[in-house]
């Protein structure tokens, strides 16, 4: 028998079976990688179905610690809360009120769960009458600004009021400049130096966001939020905005959205070395529902490429409304 050399010497495929495939992966998947985003409303004694998001339920206090607890029995090690208060007001008071909704959720889920990991946003969007993200002043003729000193201060002490119910760690997703390092001095003076902060250093202005405003109740009334969000052209701003966060003492970082944005996450990572979460956002799960719903596609398989993609583009988290069935999927 005589040897082609050349072809001899070309590399053998590493796929051949499931085993081999498997000893060759280089990117794995946990259950303790994903945090589950609930949202808890002052408003209702039962679950609402969120129209934009299926599968996906605004909760009162009781259904979001069953949720929460549920996701922990399969696996899941923390959740994301965001509230929807029983009033908005100019000002945003609900996201700094020691009886406000996410507040009281928190201090029954750490109650009920007390190994679960609760995370806490930080924003005013949901809270305010108007839905920006934070203080806002009128001008002429239609004209508005965001007041960043203003808000930050608001935001701060929505901190330290989550960090007081018993929140594990604060997540701000306002956007304000100077909001971190703001966050860090208030906990610190209020005797919560060991409560992180889970930072989203880089979120840009996206029409994926869409659903979200739906679930949370937070669609601006006037304007948008183009002033304080990033522009989705700008990958080397979303790096200083990280670096400044890093600087200001941020303990983990947050890109979003997920999908449209690996570049930024894969950066990010690199550049900050921080424990780095990526967001998967409302729009990005709606529209895999939606061409599930119509056969168009395989949720489940469609689901887990894209949580693989996350974790090869260097999330070491993973924010997703499918948290809890990637968690019982992983088991199966
Ligand atoms: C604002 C906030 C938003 C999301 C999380 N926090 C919306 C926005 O900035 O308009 C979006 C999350 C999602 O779309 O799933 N506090």
């Amino acid at each position: 028998m005589t040897t082609d050399l050349r072809l001899a010497r070309r590399p053998r495929r590493l796929r051949a079976n499931a085993a081999l495939r498997e000893i060759v992966r280089e990117t794995s998947l946990r259950a303790a990688d994903l945090i589950l985003p609930l949202f808890v409303s002052a408003k209702i004694d039962s679950r609402q179905p969120v129209a934009s998001m299926p599968g996906v339920f605004q909760l009162p206090v009781a259904d979001a610690v069953a949720e929460a607890l549920a996701a922990r029995d399969a696996g899941v090690r923390a959740v994301l809360l965001f509230g929807i208060p029983a009033r908005k007001d100019e000002l945003g008071s609900g996201a700094y009120a020691d009886d406000g909704v996410v507040q009281q959720a928190v201090r029954a889920m750490k109650a009920a769960g007390p190994e679960l990991l609760v995370i806490a946003d930080v924003c005013l969007c949901e809270y305010t009458s108007h839905g920006h993200c934070g203080v806002t002043e009128h001008g002429e003729n239609g004209h508005f600004h965001v007041h960043n000193d203003a808000s930050v201060a608001l935001l701060a002490r929505a901190a330290v009021s989550l960090a007081a119910a018993g929140a594990d760690i604060v997540a701000p997703s306002d956007m304000m400049d100077g909001r971190v390092g703001a966050i860090r001095a208030a906990l610190d003076e209020r005797g919560f130096q060991d409560t992180p902060i889970m930072s989203y250093a880089s979120k840009f202005a996206s029409a994926f966001y869409g659903p979200f405003r739906d679930a949370a109740e937070g669609a601006p009334q006037f304007g948008d939020r183009r002033t304080y969000q990033m522009d989705p052209a700008n990958a080397r701003e979303a790096l200083r905005e990280a670096a400044t966060d890093v600087a200001e003492s941020a303990d983990m970082l947050i890109v979003k959205p997920g999908l449209p944005y690996l570049d930024i996450l894969w950066r990010v990572k690199e550049q900050s070395g921080l424990p780095t979460a990526v967001y998967n956002v409302s729009g990005e799960y709606a529209m895999v529902k939606a061409a599930a719903e119509k056969g168009w596609l395989d949720e489940r398989a469609a689901v887990m490429e894209m949580m693989t993609a996350f974790k090869r583009a260097g999330a070491d988290l993973i924010i997703t409304y499918w948290a809890r069935e990637v968690a019982a999927w992983l088991r199966e």
